[in-house]
């Protein structure tokens, strides 16, 4: 697929074939693991009160959880009804837009958080355009977080979702090499990261002492088949995944890689 048909797909898949708003709540675990460990690493490099901008922030879930800590919260999404959802929360403004062009002054927010645009952008100039979008909105010394896709979590995604094997050997050896995603499922994926390539673009757009981790630690993938866990696994998990963060030869199997580093 080009960028125009990911794209029009993203319309579809996010406006009524996929529920967002349950992927962070009540879809599974691995979402609430998800939700807690972003939230901490927000909240611990930019301390409320902060202005933050939620680029690609759906529904809201993030947005909201941050308003309701003192933070003064902007939300962009280009899919029109996730932004009404999320304007309907009422104590943070939504508008629809775009990541790789963004309708705000330079310099107007402390942190910025651009959570699902990357995996939906096929092309690197697209991806680069959009992380320099975050950095030029956010103020010198600000922080801009960024969400990825690891390739790794495509093999153990497929465990759970076997249209993932819908792949040859050619298809799979390019999701390894450059990123391409796999499978048949009607996610649509433009690329998929390294943690490593993740550090390298946005260093690229100008982003400055980056750091990427494994967000949700490789516990996660064991939360994504349970709505319910007992809060000792989850306690297990989520330690997990703070423990080795950051370790190199663990961050790319986490569910998400997270890069943070100064506008
Ligand atoms: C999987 S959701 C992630 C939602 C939320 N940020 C989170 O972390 O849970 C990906 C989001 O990225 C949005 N998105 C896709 N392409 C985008 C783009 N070019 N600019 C801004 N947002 C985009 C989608 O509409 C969708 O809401």
């Amino acid at each position: 697929m080009n960028q125009n048909e990911i794209d029009e797909a993203i319309q579809a898949y996010y406006s009524g074939e996929f529920d967002e708003n349950a992927r962070l709540t009540t879809r599974s675990a691995q979402g609430r693991l998800e939700f807690e460990r972003t939230q901490e690493v927000i909240r611990r490099a930019t301390p409320p009160p902060a202005r933050v901008l939620d680029v690609g922030g759906a529904t809201g879930v993030h947005a909201a959880a941050l308003v309701a800590t003192g933070y003064d919260v902007v939300l962009v999404d280009p899919v029109p009804s996730q932004v009404a959802t999320a304007a309907l929360v009422g104590t943070f403004k939504a508008v629809v837009g775009d990541a790789r062009a963004l309708d705000f002054p330079d310099d107007s927010f402390d942190a910025v958080l651009i959570a699902g645009p990357l995996y939906h952008l096929a092309g690197r100039d697209d991806r680069r355009r959009a992380l320099r979008e975050a950095r030029r909105v956010c103020r010198p010394g600000g922080v801009v977080h960024a969400s990825a896709i690891p390739r790794l979590a495509v093999f153990a995604a497929a465990a759970l979702e076997p249209a993932l094997l819908d792949a040859d050997l050619d298809g799979w050896l390019d999701l390894l090499r450059v990123g391409t995603p796999v499978g048949s499922t009607r996610f649509p994926g433009g690329h998929f990261h390294t943690a490593r390539e993740l550090e390298e673009e946005m260093l690229a757009s100008g982003i400055r002492d980056v750091t990427v981790i494994g967000l949700e630690g490789p516990g996660g993938f064991a939360l994504e088949s349970v709505t319910e866990v007992n809060e000792a696994d989850y306690a297990a998990a989520i330690q997990l995944a703070r423990t080795f963060a950051g370790a190199g030869h663990i961050r790319d199997f986490s569910n998400h890689l997270l890069g943070s580093g100064l506008a």
